[in-house]
C-alpha cells in the first residue's frame, strides 16, 4: 500500500514491517488520511475501534512507536478524547531477558564480570522495561545498588525507527493539510531528542546529580546517588531504594506510609521543580516514584527514579504559568484570556471567543478544589476547537504537572493542589528576589515583576468584587485566598522594585 513511498535501501525492511502491521490492524484508512496510503476500500469496517487498534499497532511496532503514542497522549490540544484515552493505555512492558543475553554488554561496559566487580549480583531482574532491564547488586563496600542495563541493539533499532518516522512525517506534512497543523516533523524531532537523552545512561546520571542538588532543600525527597565508577552510556549504577510506588493508598498504609503526607510532598516537589528550579522530571508516573516508609513519624520520603528525560522552564514561562493559575483562581477571565493569547500559536482568534472560553474555564475551575487533570481536560480541547496550538515546552510542563497531580489524587483523594500552591508562595517570591544577585538575570526579572505589578491590582479588584457578592463560605475562602495571593504579589513587586532601584543606583 506504500508503493509510492521511496525509502532508503537500509530502511526498506523496517518499512515492510510497518506496512504489515498497518494491514494486520486494519489501519489502511488511517494511513490514507495521513496522506501515506492509497487504497481506501475497507473504510466501513475500519471506523470501529480505530484508536484502540492504532494503540495495539504502536505496541506491536515497539518502543519508539510506543513513545510517539505516549507523546500524542499528552496532546489533548490536537486529538479528540477517544484517541487520548486509547494512547493513555499504551504499555511499554517488555520481555525479561535472561541475564546471559545481557552479559556481553555488561562486561564490556564494566570492563570485568559483574561477579568480580560487585560483592553480589542478582541475575534475576528486579524490573524490565522497554529500554532497560534493572538488576540488584551490592558494591564491595556493602552499599546496596541497582544496575540499570541498556538492552542490546536498542540504540540502532530506535535510531532506524526515528529515521523512517522523520521521512514519513515529512511526507505526511507535505501531503495533508490536517496533518500539517499537528506539525509532525517538529513532534518527531522532540521524540528524537527525548529518545537520545534516554538512551544515554550517563546523561541520566548527570540529570540525577543536577536534580539532587536542585532539591537539596527538600529533605524528604531522594534522588538515588550515582556510582560513577561503574556508570556509562550503557550501564547505570545507583543506590537501591527500598520503597513502594504510589499506586494504591491501602498498600502505602500497609507499609506504614501516610498517603496524605506523600501527596503534600509530591506537590511540593513538582512545584519546586517547575516554578522555582526550572528543571523538572518530565515523566513522574508511579513507576518512576518510590515512597519510603518513615523511620520516625512524619518522616515519609519520596524518591525520584528514571531521570533520562528532564524538561526546562524559562523564568518567563514560570511567571506565565503562575499568572494563569492566579487569574483562574481569582475569577479573572480577562487574565486567563491574556495567557491564552500569549501561549497560542498559529491562530487569530477573536478576543470575544477567547473571553467566553476563559469565562467557562473560570466558572468550572476558579473555585473549589484545583484538579489539574480536569482543568487540562477542559482547557486543551478548547484550544483544539479554536485552532490554537500550545508551544511544546508548555505541553511538557502541563504533562509533568498533570501526571503528578493524577498520581497524588490517586493516593489521597482529598488532595488539593491549590493548597500546596498557597504554601509555596513565600518560596516563590524569594526565588524571584534572589535573581537580583545575578546581574544577567536582573533585566528579565525586572520586566517580569513590572508585569506582575501591573496585573496585581486587577486580581485584587476581581477578588474584592467576589467578596462583596453574596456567596457561599467556600467562595469567601477562595476570594480571601486570592486577595492574599495578590497581596504577596504586590508586596513582592514593591520590595523587588525598591531593591532593584537601589542596586541600579549603586552600580
Ligand atoms: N534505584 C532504584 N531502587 C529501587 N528500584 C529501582 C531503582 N531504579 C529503578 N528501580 C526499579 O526499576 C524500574 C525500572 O527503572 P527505570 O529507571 O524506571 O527504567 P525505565 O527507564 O526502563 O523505565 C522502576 O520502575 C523501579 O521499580
Ligand atoms: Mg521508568
Amino acid at each position: 500500500m506504500f508503493k509510492s513511498i521511496a525509502v532508503a535501501t537500509r530502511d526498506r525492511g523496517r518499512m515492510a514491517e510497518v506496512s504489515a502491521v498497518i494491514a494486520r490492524f486494519g489501519l489502511e484508512s488511517l494511513a490514507v488520511r495521513l496522506g501515506l496510503g492509497e487504497s481506501d476500500s475497507r473504510e466501513g469496517v475500519e471506523a470501529r475501534d480505530l484508536p484502540t487498534r492504532t494503540r495495539r499497532a504502536l505496541e506491536a511496532l515497539g518502543p519508539t512507536y510506543v513513545k510517539l503514542g505516549q507523546i500524542l497522549a499528552t496532546r489533548r490540544d490536537l486529538l479528540p478524547d477517544p484517541w487520548i484515552a486509547a494512547f493513555e493505555q499504551l504499555q511499554s512492558d517488555a520481555p525479561r531477558l535472561p541475564f546471559e543475553q545481557l552479559r556481553a554488554e555488561v562486561e564490556a561496559a564494566l570492563g570485568e564480570t559483574p561477579e568480580t566487580a560487585f560483592a553480589a549480583f542478582d541475575t534475576e531482574p528486579l524490573a524490565a522495561a522497554s529500554i532497560a532491564q534493572v538488576h540488584r547488586a551490592r558494591l564491595q563496600d556493602g552499599t546496596e545498588v541497582v544496575v540499570k542495563i541498556r538492552r542490546p541493539g536498542i540504540r540502532a533499532r530506535m535510531e532506524a525507527d526515528l529515521r523512517l518516522m522523520r521521512h514519513l512525517a515529512a511526507l505526511a506534512e507535505a501531503r495533508s493539510g490536517a496533518v500539517r497543523r499537528m506539525r509532525p516533523t517538529a513532534m518527531i524531532e522532540q521524540l528524537g531528542r527525548e529518545i537520545l537523552d534516554e538512551l544515554d545512561f550517563a546523561n541520566e546520571g548527570r540529570n540525577a546529580d543536577l536534580l539532587r542538588a536542585d532539591l537539596a532543600s527538600l529533605e524528604h525527597v531522594i534522588v538515588p546517588r550515582i556510582h560513577w565508577e561503574w556508570t556509562g552510556e550503557q550501564v547505570l549504577v545507583m543506590d537501591y531504594v527500598e520503597g513502594i510506588p504510589p499506586r494504591d493508598p491501602a498498600a502505602l498504609k500497609a507499609a506504614g506510609i501516610d498517603p496524605s503526607r506523600i501527596a503534600l510532598l509530591g506537590a511540593e516537589l513538582v512545584l519546586e521543580m517547575v516554578l522555582v528550579n526550572g528543571r523538572f522530571h518530565a515523566d513522574p508516573h508511579p513507576g518512576n516514584l518510590l515512597c519510603i516508609p518513615p523511620k520516625q513519624p512524619g518522616d515519609d520520603g519520596l524518591a525520584l527514579l528514571d531521570l533520562g528525560s528532564v524538561g526546562f522552564v524559562s523564568p518567563r514561562r514560570q511567571h506565565e504559568f503562575l499568572t494563569f493559575i492566579l487569574a483562574l483562581r481569582s475569577g479573572d477571565p480577562r487574565g486567563v484570556a491574556d495567557m491564552l493569547v500569549a501561549w497560542s500559536e498559529g491562530g487569530d482568534i477573536p478576543r470575544e471567543t477567547l473571553l467566553r472560553a476563559s469565562e467557562r474555564l473560570v466558572s468550572r475551575h476558579g473555585t473549589g478544589k484545583l484538579v489539574l487533570n480536569a482543568m487540562v481536560a477542559d482547557f486543551f480541547p478548547l484550544l483544539r476547537q479554536e485552532g490554537l496550538v500550545l508551544p511544546p515546552d508548555l505541553v511538557l510542563i502541563f504533562k509533568a504537572m498533570v501526571t503528578m497531580d493524577g498520581v497524588l489524587a490517586g493516593i489521597a483523594p482529598d488532595f488539593d493542589l491549590s493548597d500546596a500552591l498557597g504554601r509555596m508562595r513565600g518560596k516563590l517570591v524569594a526565588s524571584r528576589l534572589s535573581r537580583l544577585t545575578e546581574p544577567d538575570k536582573l533585566e528579565a526579572a525586572l520586566l517580569e515583576f513590572s508585569r506582575v505589578a501591573e496585573e496585581a491590582p486587577r486580581f485584587l479588584r476581581a477578588a474584592a468584587a467576589r467578596m462583596e457578592a453574596p456567596v457561599s463560605q467556600a467562595r469567601d475562602e477562595s476570594a480571601a485566598r486570592a486577595i492574599k495571593l495578590a497581596g504577596w504579589l504586590v508586596g513582592g513587586a514593591v520590595v523587588f522594585h525598591a531593591l532593584a532601584a537601589l542596586l541600579i543606583h549603586w552600580t
